[in-house]
């Protein structure tokens, strides 16, 4: 268990996590290749039907024995084998939480059907009355409070739905973007999986790391990573990816790390422009109230601190290089 933590381990993370005797995953996310075709370093992504799945059943059961009793398991796969990773998960003994759909803008263009604009991501947990959801942790203001001003709405804020449409496809314009791989899936999406379904201190397992973005948002969170990864150049990349992490101070006198993190994700998740929040007052209110609840904390949070920040950060994974 010491071995992975907090590195990206080169190999297939099959034989990897062959090798692993007990659970240690609190979390596991896991975005396989989808057998699209996709150009990778190592791996061929266009292997024939029956191989595919009898692959997949094989790797998510190597992640099911790493799992804690009370773990948490994330698969994001795209629609051809969706109903595949569904039944193997039921035959392996998971339990679905919920079925993800990650609505993505910035999809690819189609000639001759709808352009594909989707991923499913399947949310299971190992026993299905002990697992970790902090609801707090991605709450966000309600329609009865951002629309109506509804006095009985909960001041807490609401728990998003199934559907996630405010996370964009990293594209090869994005800041974020790490020119080195070919799929990099969003890190507030990581992000936002990772609050809910992981404390401070716990250990989060991507059996295909690729460019290291859930150890990203990991670290970021305060948790513990272990990525596996089968392409030697993807490693190397993703370590660098992770270092740059490690220097990550405040400028703000106000916010520290945690909280100026906290106040990107919220914009984020409430998919509303920064600067559409920093110019409305009842608007403003109800993002430093639900910041409060997300950092749940004491410290008394106002306006005035976080309203410079807000206006400056334009949120800045999703912005142009
Ligand atoms: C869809 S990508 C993951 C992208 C990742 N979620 C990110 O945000 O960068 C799948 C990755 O799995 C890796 N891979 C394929 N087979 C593997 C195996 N058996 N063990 C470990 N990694 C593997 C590929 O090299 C590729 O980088």
């Amino acid at each position: 268990m010491k071995d992975f933590l907090n590195k990206i381990i080169c190999g297939d993370c099959i034989k990897v996590l062959g090798k692993v005797n007990e659970p240690f995953a609190d979390l596991i996310f896991a975005d396989p290749p989808f057998n699209i075709g996709y150009k990778y370093d190592r791996y061929n992504d266009n292997l024939k039907k029956e191989k595919y799945i009898a692959w997949t059943k094989e790797w998510m059961a190597a992640c099911k024995k790493v799992l804690k009793p009370a773990g948490s398991f994330y698969i994001a796969i795209g629609d051809d084998y969706a109903a595949n990773v569904r039944i193997i998960g039921d035959k392996i003994g998971l339990h679905l939480r919920n079925w993800i759909i990650w609505h993505y803008s910035f999809g690819q263009h189609t000639k001759q059907k709808f352009a594909r604009s989707h991923t499913h991501i399947f949310y299971f947990v190992n026993d299905e009355k002990k697992f970790t959801f902090n609801d707090f942790a991605v709450r966000i203001p309600s329609g009865r409070q951002l629309i109506y001003s509804d006095k009985r709405a909960n001041s807490k804020g609401r728990i998003p739905d199934d559907v996630w449409a405010e996370f964009s496809r990293v594209c090869g314009t994005f800041k974020e973007r790490q020119g080195w791989h070919p799929c990099q899936m969003p890190e507030n999406l990581l992000q936002r999986i990772i609050a809910v379904s992981s404390n401070p201190g716990d250990c989060v397992l991507d059996p295909f790391s690729g460019s290291g973005t859930t150890a990203a948002a990991a670290r970021r969170l305060g948790r513990n990573f272990a990525g596996i990864e089968i392409s030697k150049v993807y490693v190397r990349q993703s370590i660098k990816r992770l270092e740059s992490l490690k220097k990550q101070k405040s400028q703000n006198l106000f916010l520290d790390i945690k909280e100026l993190n906290e106040l990107k994700r919220l914009s984020v998740d409430m998919n509303l422009p920064a600067q559409r929040i920093a110019g409305d007052k009842t608007l403003l209110n109800l993002f430093v109230n639900q910041l409060s609840v997300r950092l749940n904390t004491q410290k008394k949070l106002d306006t005035q601190s976080v309203l410079p920040v807000l206006m400056d950060c334009k949120i800045d994974d999703n912005s142009k290089k």
